[in-house]
């Protein structure tokens, strides 16, 4: 029998509350919502969730699941935005979108 879990969504205007299938991916959870993690041009260039070039960043509100990846592992490490593709959904959590990002522009809400 399968789980889900409650995945809480802020996209810089609004909460959006998510069910998401306990070990889904997090970035294919949040595309498959609209809710991308990228800006307008990182959505056209990115590595494809293969935890690379960095621009699925996001950041937990609250307690933030552990990294397994070692890019992730540096973010984590570090205190940059994790990366969403890289992230197991194995419990409930809190997720901030970032409107802002250092590499290549703003997201689009
Ligand atoms: S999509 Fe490239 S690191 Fe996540």
């Amino acid at each position: 029998m399968s789980s889900a879990h409650r995945v809480h969504v802020w996209d810089g205007r609004r909460r959006h509350r998510l069910r998401v299938a306990d070990g889904a991916n997090l970035r294919r959870a949040l595309l498959g919502r609209g809710l991308s993690p990228y800006t307008a041009i990182t959505r056209h260039l990115n590595c494809g969730g293969r935890g690379l070039c960095a621009t699925c960043g996001v950041r937990f509100l609250g307690h933030a699941p552990p990294p397994v990846h070692w890019h992730d592992r540096l973010a984590a490490r570090f205190g940059y935005p994790r990366l969403s593709c890289q992230i197991r959904v194995k419990r409930d959590l809190g997720v901030r979108l970032l409107p802002r990002k250092r590499i290549w522009g703003r997201r689009r809400p």
